[in-house]
């Protein structure tokens, strides 16, 4: 499965939905002023993001899903149906002046920014300032991964993975950990008020098929920097799996959640 491969994202679904941070979800509700507000969810895959705050936002609010890959609109169409208020878009955020902006009150994103490059981010937090949009970027990787069954190649896997996480993935070079915070300072200095939470996962042996996958991406990521050796890599790789199932094992995956909202003059 790759980072936008459709089975992944529903696997990792349920896990996105439990780690959001509550309060910041209702900050947005509350910043939803207007009678109808709209908001553009963009590198929206199958629609996790719709699914999750529709219920939590005032009604009516008009969505726009947007992402470049037909495959997962295609999905995310065929899981939200014919729902009022939902329209979707095909546009590769690379080309950010076609951005569909006009009436929308926020961009929300997920699992996205941490993708983005820091000219990318410049580039978007000019354009969304300009037209006083607010930002709701949330599930950013924040650098930090721990297993209470620890083992003694996990701060090298981590290092290398991190390394990977800031590799070019169609948007420039990724700001992989530090998305969040290139992304809060930026839209600071443009007069947003900014809010940051921890959102993590934490995975448990209920969560085995995510812990798998996922276990499968940080080695095949370690591997493909090539800093440490395939054998050593396979021999954590076996390990971590074995260590799902341990009565007591858990992971924690570091996320953050940023809000941003523009000045009340502005708007
Ligand atoms: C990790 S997935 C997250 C999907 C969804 N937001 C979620 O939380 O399940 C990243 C998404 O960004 C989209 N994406 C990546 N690069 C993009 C680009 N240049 N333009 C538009 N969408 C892009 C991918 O197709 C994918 O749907």
């Amino acid at each position: 499965m790759s980072g936008f491969d459709k089975d992944w994202l529903a696997l990792r679904e349920p896990a996105d939905m439990a780690a959001r941070d509550p309060a910041l979800v209702e900050q947005l509700a509350r910043a939803l002023t207007t009678s109808s507000p709209q908001l553009l969810d963009i590198g929206c895959g199958t629609g996790s993001t719709y699914r999750t705050l529709r219920p939590k936002l005032p009604e009516p609010t008009r969505w726009t899903l947007l992402d470049y890959d037909p495959t997962l609109i295609a999905e995310a169409r065929r899981r939200i149906g014919s729902e009022n208020g939902v329209t979707f878009c095909q546009l590769d955020l690379n080309q950010l002046d076609d951005l569909p902006l006009e009436g929308i009150d926020c961009i929300t994103a997920s699992a996205l920014f941490d993708l983005c490059s820091a000219a990318f981010c410049d580039r978007f937090t000019a354009r969304v300032a300009g037209e006083n949009v607010g930002l709701y970027a949330a599930l950013n990787y924040d650098g930090v991964m721990t297993w209470t069954v620890p083992h003694a190649l996990d701060a090298e896997v981590v290092r290398d993975f991190n390394t990977h996480q800031q590799g070019d993935k169609g948007l420039g070079p990724a700001l992989g950990p530090s998305a969040t915070s290139y992304l809060k300072d930026a839209l600071t200095k443009e007069d947003y008020t900014v809010l940051v939470a921890d959102s993590p996962w934490i995975l448990e042996s209920d969560a085995g098929e995510l812990q798998a996958e996922l276990l499968r991406g940080i080695a095949n990521a370690v591997l493909e920097v090539g800093n440490l050796p395939p054998e050593a890599v396979s021999v954590w790789l076996a390990f971590r799996r074995d260590a799902v199932a341990q009565e007591g094992s858990s992971c924690r995956i570091g996320h953050t959640d940023l809000l941003a909202m523009p000045s009340l003059n502005a708007r």
